[in-house]
């Protein structure tokens, strides 16, 4: 497959068939994702692959009141976690294949970042959350997602459990100064669906300056 098709259709997979995805492709995957790009080529990345239905349990526990608080944030209108902040809406119980049959996903990864290793370059920043240290991680994941696709798997990043960090660093045994950015999940996708919705270039890029004209083809 060619890099722009993959670009263009590899949609979130929430949900995997029973075939089971092997250490020795996990590890393919991962070979194939250490050649992002990071900051300075520091390669903040730390994996884990969790396995163990203890584990899972403890992270879907995590992860569950996350979910709800997200949804009640849908149900009241209003955007979740918007500048790391809570709407202060009521938690909404709703399925979510994720957690409640985490024991089933094929592949789960517990993705960490080396904070010593990542240049926070807008750590500075007053009036806004850092945002650039992530640059320095996500390339290796979205590379993660990208080589299952190569393979004919598929997957989704989430962060909800990035919400519930405190509490997973013993569940994970998170190291000290690193931070917990992702897990994903991976497997032989039931379905994938290919045609994204995403906005049209015209919608975000534009000429000069942000409030410049719009960049057209
Ligand atoms: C930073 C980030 C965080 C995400 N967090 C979650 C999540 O917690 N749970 C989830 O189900 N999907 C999560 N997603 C997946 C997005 O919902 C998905 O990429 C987006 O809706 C586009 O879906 P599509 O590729 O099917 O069009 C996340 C994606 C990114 C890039």
């Amino acid at each position: 497959m060619d890099i722009s098709t993959a670009l263009r259709t590899n949609g979130a997979v929430r949900g995997f068939t029973a075939d089971p995805v092997s250490d020795a492709v996990v590890s393919e995957l991962l070979d194939d994702a250490r050649f992002a790009p990071s900051g300075g080529n520091q390669q903040p990345w730390r994996v884990a692959v969790v396995k163990s239905p203890e584990v899972r349990t403890a992270m879907a526990d995590l992860m569950r009141p996350v979910w709800q608080e997200y949804m009640g944030a849908q149900h009241a209108g209003k955007r979740a976690f918007a500048f790391g902040k809570s709407t202060g809406d009521a938690p909404v119980a709703a399925p979510n294949a994720l957690i409640d049959d985490i024991q089933s996903v094929p592949v789960v990864l517990a993705i960490a970042a080396d904070l010593n290793k990542i240049a926070i370059m807008d750590g500075n920043a007053e009036h806004r959350p850092p945002v650039v240290g992530g640059a320095s991680i996500y390339p290796f994941c979205w590379s993660i997602l990208l080589a299952a696709k190569a393979r004919g798997l598929g997957g989704v990043l989430t962060t909800f459990l990035s919400r519930a960090e405190a509490q997973a660093v013993p569940v994970l045994g998170l190291p000290a100064d690193h931070a917990l950015v992702a897990t994903i999940f991976l497997g032989v996708p039931t379905h994938q669906n290919t045609k994204l919705k995403r906005n049209p270039v015209e919608s975000f890029a534009s000429i000069d300056r942000f409030d410049g004209p719009p960049l057209t083809a």
